[in-house]
Formats: structure tokens, C-alpha cells, sequence
């Protein structure tokens, strides 16, 4: 039996945060990060229209950039004080979800994080509040998603949560937010968006239903993200939306083992998630196209890629995203980035380990144990082709 879940409401356009003014409940919990929503006025437009809708309001904010086990904890407590009946986070993937993780322990403050870091294991949600989220940036899609990625510092990892009980109940998508993001945070969190689509494509739950999706926002990615980097508002629209869809694909057919390195190295190497999926997803291509070169060949030809047959199609796709990372200022391997040899050496054995264990890689095309992984970090860092 397959399962395609989606929130119940969707809201979109300008001006689509009006929506909160018709919430019907008594006590509305906004979650927010470390200060731009408040200081672009959008965290004060939420209160006022929620105290329109009638609702007492508490602020949690603070969610620090990649949340952590302790702020989820320190949320979750103050929830349940205030008792909400809403939950509304506003920000990037970041507070969202920590709003998400704060949720789970609000209805069940029982719960151990190691469980509900397992997969598919979180209790019912819904006895006690439900969820909103109206995201600023273009990229997690998270507003959508079964996922809630939390980080563990002790340890260095990121845990991705994955059940469809934290799916919001209500997205909204107002692309006005997204107009606000620097540069640099367009780039990173538009090639996160292209990573979702096309690790949706050959993930192992890829569908008859995520695949229009996916294909839909990799071509709305690739005819938008340059122009919104520069800062244009009709293609920041396009992306805020094309980011959505890529989020609707993921959430259904799963990722690949770009997110299972990218989660395993964001701590370790202190490189912003998406950052990290620009550098190695041209890499897990290559590895890849061993099992899937004609879903590749396939993404090639619907955005208008030319080649003569599936190899030729697949090394289009793979030059594209290089070309497209150069003009995004994304580096092209670890060592560009900065990673320094000695200490991704002796980091190597650990974060191939983890990346092994990593929920993502499950869900990748082709089967990646831990030396399969060694190489591949190997070749990203020197910029070596994979061709085994
Ligand atoms: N849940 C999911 O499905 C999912 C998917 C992919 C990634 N993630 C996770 O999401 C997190 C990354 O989220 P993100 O990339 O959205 O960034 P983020 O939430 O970490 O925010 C990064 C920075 O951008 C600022 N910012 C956010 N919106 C802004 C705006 N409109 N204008 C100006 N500044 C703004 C924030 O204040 C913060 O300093 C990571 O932890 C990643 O692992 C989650
Ligand atoms: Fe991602």
C-alpha cells in the first residue's frame, strides 16, 4: 500500500497571511528565529492577525539557524504553559522545524527524542493543537513536508524526523517574505529546492504523483533561480512556489544520499544545508546514473537539455548544475569550500559512517554502505569523477 499526503490547506499569493485572521481557537503559539521576521514587520502582521481572529498569542522566539535538541525542549516546556490550540511558526526551514519537534513534545512530553528521531515513529498529533507555517525562505519546503530536521551538537548530527502526523495542516505561501533573503540565502536554499526534485525523481517511493511535481519545479527552478539570486521579484514568486512543489515531491517518494551527506557534514564542516547539497549533488549524479541514467536523461529533456541518448542527456544534466553552482558562487568540492585536508581526513571514517545510517539513504537509488560513501566524500573534496 502506497501513501501521498498533503496539508489539507494551502494558501498562496500576496497577502495570503490574511488567512490567520479566520483561525477559530482560543490561544495561538508563534514560533520564530533570531530576528528577521520581527524586523521586516512580518512577526507583527502575524500577531495583529491573530488577535483579530480572537486568539491570546505567545511568542517563542530565538530558533537559532539548524535547531537544536535543546531549544526543541526548551519550546516544547513553554507550550505547556500556555496551552495552545495553534501552533504558527514563520521563518526559514529552521524554525519551522523546531515548531515542528516543540509540537511533538507539547502532545506528548513522555516521548524520548531518540524515538521520535526513528522514522515513521511519532504518536498521533492533533489532541492538542494543530499547525501552521508560513516559510521565508524558497527552499526547505518544510511548510509541506513529513520532515523536521533537528540537530544533535553533542554528537554533531543532524536528525531528520520524518512522519506524515507533522505534515502542517495549513501552509501559507506568501512569496512577499521571501522577497527579504540576501542573496546568498536565495542561492543556497533555491539549490536545496533543486536537490529535493531531483533526488525525488530516483528516490525509491518516486511515483505516478510525485513525479509531475518534481519535473514541474526543477524546470520552474532552472527557468527562475538565477534571476531571483539577482534579486527579481516575479522569479522570487516562481521560486517561492517551485520550492513548494519539489517539497509536495519529497515529502511522498523520500531523498537520496546528497541530504544523507549533507546532514552528516552541515555540523562537522559548518556548511549551510543546502550549500552543502549544491556541492555534491552533481557527484551523487555521477554515482547514481549507474541505476537510474534514463530519470536523469528524462529531467534532461523536459527542461529543453540537448543530448543524443541517455549518457549524453545525464552528462548535460550533471554540466547544467555545475554551471548553474558557478554562477550561484556555490563551490564545486570540500576543498574550494574551504574544508581544511587534515581535518576532513580525520572525519572521514566518521561521517561515512554516519552518512550510512542517515534515514536518506535508505531511500536512495542505488545501495551506498560506508566505503561507498568514503569514495565519494573523497571525490567531492578533490573534485575527482566518478565513474565505478
Ligand atoms: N523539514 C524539511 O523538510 C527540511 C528540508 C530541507 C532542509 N531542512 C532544514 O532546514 C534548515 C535550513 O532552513 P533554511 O535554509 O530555510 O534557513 P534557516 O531557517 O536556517 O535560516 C537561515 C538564516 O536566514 C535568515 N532568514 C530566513 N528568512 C529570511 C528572509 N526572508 N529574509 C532575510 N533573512 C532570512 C534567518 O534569520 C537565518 O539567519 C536546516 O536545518 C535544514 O536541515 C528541512
Ligand atoms: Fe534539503
Amino acid at each position: 500500500m502506497n501513501r501521498f499526503t498533503l496539508p489539507r490547506d494551502l494558501y498562496f499569493g500576496k497577502g495570503s497571511m490574511e488567512v490567520l485572521k479566520s483561525l477559530k481557537g482560543k490561544k495561538a503559539t508563534v514560533v520564530v528565529g533570531g530576528g528577521s521576521m520581527k524586523r521586516f514587520g512580518f512577526l507583527d502582521t502575524v500577531e495583529e492577525y491573530l488577535k483579530e481572529a480572537g486568539l491570546e498569542v505567545q511568542i517563542i522566539d530565538g530558533v537559532e539557524p539548524d535547531p537544536s535538541v535543546e531549544t526543541v525542549m526548551k519550546g516544547a516546556k513553554l507550550m505547556l504553559e500556555f496551552c495552545p490550540d495553534w501552533i504558527v511558526s514563520i521563518g526559514g526551514g529552521s524554525p519551522i522545524d523546531a515548531a515542528k519537534a516543540m509540537w511533538v513534545f507539547y502532545e506528548h512530553p513522555e516521548a524520548k527524542f531518540e524515538d521520535i528521531a526513528k522514522p515513521f515513529n511519532i504518536p498521533e498529533l492533533r489532541n492538542k493543537a494543530r499547525f501552521v507555517a508560513i516559510p521565508s525562505t524558497s527552499g526547505t519546503a518544510t511548510e509541506v513536508t513529513a520532515f523536521a530536521v533537528i540537530t544533535d551538537y553533542n554528537e554533531g548530527i543532524k536528525y531528520p524526523m520524518a512522519d506524515f502526523e507533522i505534515t502542517p495542516d495549513i501552509a501559507i505561501l506568501d512569496p512577499t517574505i521571501a522577497y527579504k533573503m540576501p542573496e546568498k540565502l536565495t542561492a543556497h536554499t533555491g539549490i536545496d529546492a533543486l536537490t529535493h526534485a531531483t533526488e525525488a525523481i530516483t528516490a525509491c517511493l518516486a511515483s505516478d504523483f510525485s513525479d509531475p511535481l518534481a519535473l514541474k519545479a526543477i524546470k520552474m527552478i532552472t527557468e527562475n533561480l538565477e534571476a531571483s539570486y539577482k534579486g527579481d521579484e516575479t522569479a522570487r514568486d516562481k521560486m517561492h512556489i517551485a520550492q513548494c512543489l519539489a517539497g509536495m515531491a519529497f515529502s511522498n517518494a523520500l531523498l537520496g544520499i546528497s541530504h544523507s551527506m549533507a546532514h552528516k557534514t552541515g555540523a562537522v564542516f559548518g556548511i549551510p544545508h543546502g550549500c552543502a547539497n549544491g556541492i555534491y549533488l552533481p557527484y551523487v549524479i555521477q554515482y547514481n546514473r549507474k541505476v537510474s541514467e534514463s530519470k536523469y536523461a528524462e529531467i534532461a529533456r523536459y527542461i529543453g537539455l540537448e543530448g543524443n541518448n541517455d549518457q549524453e542527456l545525464c552528462d548535460a544534466y550533471i554540466n547544467y548544475i555545475r554551471t548553474l553552482n558557478e554562477k550561484l558562487n556555490i563551490p564545486a568540492t570540500l576543498k574550494e569550500y574551504g574544508v581544511d585536508e587534515r581535518f576532513f581526513n580525520e572525519n572521514l571514517e566518521r561521517i561515512s559512517k554516519n552518512a550510512a545510517l542517515d534515514a536518506c539513504t535508505g531511500s536512495n537509488p542505488r545501495e551506498t554502505k560506508a566505503e561507498d560513501f568514503e569514495q565519494i566524500f573523497t571525490a567531492v573534496y578533490y573534485g575527482k569523477t566518478i565513474n565505478y
